[in-house]
């Protein structure tokens, strides 16, 4: 089985309704490399999410200038539909090879079944295989623990718009 394929982990008794009354198995959801013809669905999905105010965050300032790398996000795909995404955009100008994560967002219907934790473990998968050294993201530390994220120490990182220092998290990999 490719790794992308991968059914998320415990969910195979789970069943959610996808379109008109079309239920399908969460063990159908399919995990693979983002494609150029996903780019509409994402920024849906990242609006829904999100909201207008998306735009404002430090974090959507920092991939602006940092392009999203190609190998390194990944879709959830259910029933031929994206549910879920993660895109991480290599960090330059700095000392060590690094990425920022994000946006991760889950469409909110499949919410709470593993669909974020498993778009996290691809991505960190991933980074370590291109000999990344860590991920940064700006997020809750209380869900990015739960995967080994942990508050980045004080400047390790700087961001082009302040940040509360409590949700600037790094994992190393
Ligand atoms: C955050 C998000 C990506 C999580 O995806 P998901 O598929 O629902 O998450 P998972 O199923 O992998 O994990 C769910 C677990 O994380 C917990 N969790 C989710 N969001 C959390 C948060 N903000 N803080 C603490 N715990 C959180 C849930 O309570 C659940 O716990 P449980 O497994 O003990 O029941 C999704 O809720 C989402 O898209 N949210 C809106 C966008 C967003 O906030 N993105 C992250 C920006 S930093």
């Amino acid at each position: 089985m490719s790794p992308f394929s991968k059914p998320v982990e415990h969910q195979c008794a789970v069943f959610v309704t996808a379109g008109p009354q079309r239920p399908v198995p969460m063990s159908d959801v399919v995990y693979r490399p983002e494609a150029p013809r996903d780019g509409a669905a994402i920024e849906a999905i990242a609006r829904e999410a999100f909201g207008p105010g998306r735009y404002a965050r430090a974090a959507e300032r920092v991939r602006e200038l940092h392009a999203a790398c190609a190998t390194l996000c990944f879709v959830a795909e259910l029933g031929g539909e994206i549910v879920g995404s993660v895109r991480l955009s290599a960090l330059r100008n700095r000392d060590e090879r690094a990425v920022m994560l994000g946006p991760l967002a889950v469409r909110p219907h499949l919410k709470g079944r593993g669909i974020g934790k498993a778009l996290l473990r691809l991505a960190a998968d991933a980074a370590r295989k291109q000999a990344f050294a860590a991920i940064y993201l700006v997020g809750d530390s209380p869900y990015y623990g739960l995967l080994g994220y942990r508050v980045a120490a004080p400047g390790r990182i700087s961001l082009p718009r302040p940040v509360d220092p409590s949700r600037v998290l790094v994992l190393e990999l």
